[in-house]
């Protein structure tokens, strides 16, 4: 069955395990380097433990440990794993995909380059099954999103095929596992130059995914979280972020508010 065919077993024959061992490690230094650069270029991290001291002196109260560790955990549980921010509907849906697909497809693959790529050991037929499933996920998270929901397609009607630098990341990422999928299907059919082929796409797509995080959006899933966490945090102590709380007035917004069925990002 494709699916539950380990193609880092085949790939051994012709390729080393250790070629691909220390292209993962590889992958995980650029990431490691291009956030470090991102956060010394954009200062991002600077200002967000500036905003977060200031805050810290306008709080109303204090908050024990006890209750910081409660507002950590439900952050987790709600903004973090379930990208809650991205409020019940179709935008949540496709996160969700993607991100759990990518999550499943990075840790099937370390374990597979790792533990068993090699034709002498037989692979546990689980690891192969997720590896596949994880990037499906990811494609149909990713594609949704990139045809239709991406805001330059789905509320400012510029055609799909228009690319900036801001879609680096989503575009990596989903031909990224595309190769991967083609790779696997080609070669558990014998296909052997057309597999080859897409092995090298394969390699070079991931080079642009994890050597692009300079320049794309990947350390979004370091900064999110850290940034839901503050802003929980400033809930709680009162400091809000130096914002004013909201009105308790009734919501009164003209009949112009109905033209349209609003898209909040
Ligand atoms: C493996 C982890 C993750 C992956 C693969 C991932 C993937 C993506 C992708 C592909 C996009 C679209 C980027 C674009 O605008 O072109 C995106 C956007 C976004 N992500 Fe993530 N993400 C991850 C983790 C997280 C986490 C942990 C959070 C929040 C705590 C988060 C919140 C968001 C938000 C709010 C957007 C904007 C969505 C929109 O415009 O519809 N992501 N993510």
């Amino acid at each position: 069955m494709i699916i539950s065919n380990n193609p880092f077993a085949t790939l051994s024959v012709f390729l080393p395990s250790i070629v691909m061992q220390v292209f993962v490690i590889l992958m995980v230094v650029l990431v490691i380097l291009g956030t470090l650069f991102d956060i010394i270029h954009k200062k991002n991290v600077k200002y967000f433990f500036q905003n977060a001291k200031k805050a810290k002196s306008q709080a109303k109260r204090n908050l024990s440990s006890n209750e910081k560790t409660s507002i950590i955990a439900k952050t987790f549980a709600s903004e973090i794993l379930t990208t809650s921010e991205l409020g019940a509907g179709k935008r949540r849906v496709a996160h969700l995909l993607g991100m759990y697909g990518t999550l499943l497809f990075w840790a099937t693959s370390v374990i597979l380059i790792f533990c068993y790529s090699s034709s002498t050991i037989k692979t546990p037929i689980i690891y192969p099954i997720l590896w596949h499933v994880g990037a499906i996920m990811t494609c149909l998270g990713g594609y949704w999103f990139w045809f239709f929901l991406r805001v330059d397609v789905s509320a400012e009607a510029h055609p799909w095929y228009r690319i900036i630098q801001a879609d680096l990341f989503v575009l990596s990422l989903v031909i990224t596992s595309t190769f991967a999928l083609l790779w696997s299907f080609l070669q558990s059919y014998n296909v052997i130059g057309w597999s080859i082929f897409f092995l090298i796409l394969f390699g070079l797509s991931n080079l642009v995914l994890f050597g692009g995080v300079y320049w794309s959006k990947f350390a979004h899933m370091f900064y999110k979280p850290g940034a839901a966490i503050q802003r929980n945090l400033a809930e709680a102590d009162g400091s809000r972020d130096n914002l004013p709380e909201p009105s308790d007035q009734p919501k009164q917004f003209g009949l112009g508010i109905k033209r349209e069925a609003p898209k909040h990002y």
